[in-house]
C-alpha cells in the first residue's frame, strides 16, 4: 500500500493525454491522482491532443485493433502497452425486433452491457481505465464507494491486475452484489447508511490512506471509460451516430461520458457531426436529476433514496448539473418511473429480447416507453436504449412476479395434466399446481 507517484510508461507513440482541466473555468493541472478544482471546486477531467488523436486513429486502425474497449486507447487516458484487457467492451448491439414492435419503434437498438466482461456490467469499462491508470501512477491498493457493480468490477479486475483491494457498499445490498463481490476475496467494508453516506466516508479514508479510490481520485480517468459505450455505438452503427439515446443516471456520469465520446467522434473525423437527443432514467425513489429536470431547476437538490434500484441510487449525484445540461440543450427529457414500473421493464425487456437486466436496466426500459408513451421519442428514430446491468444480480427485485416452475412426475401423463392445467391458468397460479 504505497502513496501515488506519477510514473508515465511510453507506447512509442504521441501521448495523447496531456493534462487535467477544470470542467469550471479551465484551470490545468498535472496528470496525477486529483479530482476537484482548488480554484473553482469543480470537477477535473482528463485533455486531450485531438491532432494527436487525429495522426493515430482511422476507422481502418480501430477496426483491426483488439476486440475490447482497448481499440479506443487512442481516445483514454494511460499510457501503458499493455493495459488491463480482461476482454471488457465490444458487447453486443442488438437491432429490437419485438420491442420495438411493442413499443411502436422503427429503429430501436438496445447496447447490451447485461453480457459486459468480466462481472456483467458497464463498470467493467471505467475499472478497466482506472485500475491501469492506478498502476502507472504507482498505486498497490485500489478501493471504491459502491452501489454494487462497481464493487463487483473493481474486486475482480483488482484480483487479475494483482492489486491489494478493499471496496466500500452500503449494508443493504442485494445478495448477487455481495457475493458478487465477496468471490474475488478483496476486503469488504458493508457500511450502515446510504451510498452517499459511504462516498463521504470514502472521502475522508482517501484523504488518510495513500490508496487509488477509482471513483474519487482516480474520477477523472475511471470516469472516461464510459465513452467507450459512445464509441461502440457509432461503430457498431455502421460509424454514425444515432438520433436519441436512453440512459440511467446515478451519478450522472456515464451519460455524460456517451456524449462527450461521440462528440471526440466528430472531433477526429470518425463520423459525421449530427444532433443527438439524450434522455435519462432515473427511479422515482431517487430522481434528483430528473426532479431538477421537470421543474426547470439547473441546480440538482439532494435526496434520501428509497427503491429497489439500488445500482442507481445516488442521492447527491456529482454530475448531476452537467447531465441536465446536456439533456436540455440536446433536446432530451430525463423521467422517472416507479418500482413496480421498473419491474415491469425488466420483465418487458425479458420477454420480448431475451435479455435479463438488473433494476437500472429495468428503469431505462420504462422509461424508453414512457417517453415514447408520451410522444417524447419519434418512432422514426434511430434510439438507442443503454442496458447497463445483469439481472442475476438482482434477483429479489424480481422473485415475487415471475411464477415458479410446474412440478410433476417424471411420467408422460403428469406432464400432460399439467400442461393442461397451465393452458388454463394465468402463470402466476402456477406456483400452487403440484400435478
Ligand atoms: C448498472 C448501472 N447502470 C448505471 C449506473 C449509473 O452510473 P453513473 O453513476 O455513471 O450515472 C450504475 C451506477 O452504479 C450502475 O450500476
Amino acid at each position: 500500500m504505497t502513496q501515488a507517484t506519477q510514473t508515465q510508461t511510453t507506447t512509442g507513440l504521441a501521448p495523447t493525454f496531456t493534462h487535467l482541466v477544470s470542467k469550471e473555468g479551465g484551470v490545468k493541472y498535472p496528470l496525477k491522482a486529483l479530482h476537484v478544482c482548488e480554484e473553482t471546486f469543480s470537477p477535473l477531467e482528463v485533455a486531450y491532443d485531438y491532432d494527436a488523436i487525429r495522426a493515430q486513429v482511422s476507422r481502418a486502425t480501430i477496426e483491426a485493433g483488439p476486440n475490447s474497449i482497448w481499440r479506443y486507447k487512442a481516445f483514454l487516458p494511460v499510457n501503458s502497452e499493455n493495459p488491463i484487457d480482461v476482454g471488457t467492451g465490444m458487447t453486443p448491439l442488438v437491432k429490437s425486433t419485438r420491442l420495438a414492435r411493442r413499443l411502436g419503434l422503427k429503429n430501436l437498438y438496445i447496447k447490451n452491457d447485461a453480457v459486459n466482461m468480466p462481472t456483467l456490467s458497464f463498470k467493467d469499462r471505467v475499472v478497466s481505465v482506472a485500475l491501469t491508470r492506478a498502476k502507472e501512477l504507482g498505486f498497490t491498493t485500489v478501493s471504491c464507494a459502491s452501489t454494487g457493480n462497481l464493487a463487483n468490477s473493481t474486486a475482480a479486475i483488482a484480483a487479475h491486475a494483482g492489486l491489494d483491494c478493499c471496496v466500500f457498499i452500503p449494508s443493504d445490498l442485494e445478495a448477487g452484489k455481495v457475493l458478487g463481490t465477496l468471490i474475488y476475496n478483496p476486503t469488504v467494508m458493508a457500511v450502515k447508511g446510504n451510498y452517499d453516506q459511504v462516498n463521504r466516508l470514502c472521502c475522508e479514508v482517501g484523504n488518510t490512506y495513500g490508496w487509488g479510490f477509482v471513483n474519487i481520485n482516480l474520477r477523472p480517468y475511471y470516469s472516461e471509460g464510459s465513452k467507450t459505450l459512445g464509441f461502440e455505438v457509432a461503430e457498431q452503427l455502421g460509424w454514425k451516430l444515432p438520433d436519441h439515446v436512453v440512459a440511467p443516471l446515478a451519478s450522472g456520469s456515464l451519460y455524460t461520458k456517451i456524449y462527450k465520446g461521440f462528440q471526440e467522434f466528430v472531433k477526429t473525423g470518425l463520423v459525421e457531426d449530427k444532433a443527438v437527443r439524450f434522455s435519462g432514467a432515473q427511479a422515482e425513489g431517487c430522481s434528483p436529476i430528473a426532479s431538477a429536470f421537470k421543474e426547470g431547476r439547473d441546480f440538482v437538490t439532494p435526496v434520501k433514496p428509497n427503491t429497489i434500484a439500488k445500482s442507481i441510487a445516488i442521492g447527491n449525484p456529482a454530475d448531476g448539473y452537467y447531465a441536465l445540461d446536456i439533456a436540455r440543450k440536446t433536446n432530451g427529457n430525463i423521467e422517472s418511473v416507479t418500482d413496480a414500473e421498473i419491474v415491469e421493464g425488466i420483465k418487458l425487456l425479458a420477454e420480448t429480447e431475451g435479455i435479463f437486466t438488473e433494476t437500472a436496466g429495468g428503469t431505462t426500459v420504462a422509461v424508453l416507453k414512457k417517453l415514447v408513451e408520451a410522444g417524447k421519442i419519434d418512432p422514426e428514430e434511430t434510439t438507442v436504449v443503454y442496458i447497463t446491468g445483469n439481472g442475476l444480480k438482482t434477483q429479489e427485485a424480481v422473485q415475487e412476479y415471475i411464477g415458479q416452475p410446474l412440478t410433476i412426475e417424471p411420467k408422460l401423463d403428469s406432464f400432460e395434466r399439467a400442461l393442461e392445467r397451465s393452458r388454463t391458468l394465468d402463470r402466476l397460479d402456477w406456483q400452487q399446481v403440484l400435478v
